[in-house]
């Protein structure tokens, strides 16, 4: 049995400290929809601009830069791992910038996923660019494949168009960079926002179902999954990103945070609207617990 850094007690929220790469190989469970956040290798010693003050854009020695052919070795390392932990229908959705998304999609073909969208993030509140020498960044990549190339996958189509207001949803994503309210437990210094990751587990899983995050950072993924009645496995090396998502999980143990937090994304209000039901789907009211994971105290 693997150890769990931490588990909610409704077993919906698991946590794994360490690397993806030696835990993924020791269980053999398959789960609906990973996200995944890798490293995109861009910590250079670049600058940027932050709440008005130039800051260096390293992010930690897990993001550093690699030769373009240790990038591709491990985007095919770790995909390869992922893949053998999909459900046959199940889909997995990768974000990067042009430092990695190639590769990724690279290795992807390679694997044998089917490609099914590349949805570019234009994020409505980017960082000026201070040398004024370059157009400004203000897009990241997610792209979206199935484990199959045969096997159907789940697509909320019509939610995505009602969230969209009656239209079809379009693979260009305006959506803002984190708020100051989701930085409560402090922050992860390449955090998602939690209103990307609730278009992303709306558009591609049931409630009920079971994601994976192999570079959990500090569990966007989770607290999105969770606020959606979905269950979740996060994988992250840092333990203070690990403590993070801790802090992060036990504050929606709140309601009224829990139901604030709700009401702060559009895309929950606008489902709420549309009566979908977030309640996770079982015969009983227990949720049954990962079966390869005991908690930190057994
Ligand atoms: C881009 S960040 C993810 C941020 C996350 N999406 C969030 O919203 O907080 C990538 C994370 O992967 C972790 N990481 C890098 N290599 C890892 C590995 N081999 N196994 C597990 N975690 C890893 C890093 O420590 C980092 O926290």
């Amino acid at each position: 049995m693997l150890k769990a850094y931490y588990k909610s007690l409704e077993h919906d929220f698991n946590l794994l400290h360490g690397d993806m790469f030696e835990l993924l190989p020791q269980f053999n469970f398959k789960f609906d929809m990973i996200f995944a956040d890798p490293p995109y290798f861009l910590s250079n010693g670049g600058i940027s601009v932050q709440s008005g003050k130039v800051v260096c854009v390293d992010k930690g020695d897990w993001d550093k830069g690699m030769s373009p052919d240790e990038i591709n070795e491990f985007n095919l390392k770790w995909l390869s791992l992922c893949r053998e932990k999909l459900k046959e229908n199940g889909t997995i959705w990768i974000s990067g910038t042009y430092h990695n998304i190639f590769s990724v999609a690279n290795a992807l073909t390679e694997l044998d996923y089917k490609i099914l969208n590349v949805i570019t993030w234009a994020k409505t509140n980017p960082p000026p660019n201070i040398s004024c020498r370059y157009f400004t960044y203000s897009t990241e990549f997610i792209i979206w494949a199935r484990k199959s190339k045969k096997v159907p996958h789940y697509y909320n189509y019509e939610m995505m168009k009602y969230i969209n207001g009656g239209k079809q949803m379009t693979d260009v994503w305006r959506l803002p960079a984190i708020a100051p309210w989701e930085k409560s437990c402090t922050k992860h210094p390449t955090q998602k926002p939690l209103g990307l990751l609730c278009r992303i587990i709306l558009a591609s899983t049931e409630p009920g179902a079971w994601i994976l995050d192999p570079f959990a950072g500090s569990s966007t993924t989770g607290i999105a999954a969770n606020l959606l009645g979905r269950r979740f496995l996060g994988i992250e090396r840092e333990e203070k990103y690990a403590a993070i998502s801790k802090a992060r999980r036990e504050e929606i143990e709140n309601a009224s945070t829990f139901a604030t937090f709700r009401k702060k994304i559009p895309d929950i209000v606008k489902a709420e609207d549309k009566q979908q039901d977030f309640s996770i789907c079982c015969e009983s009211d227990v949720i049954e617990p990962l079966p390869f994971l005991a908690s930190s105290a057994e």
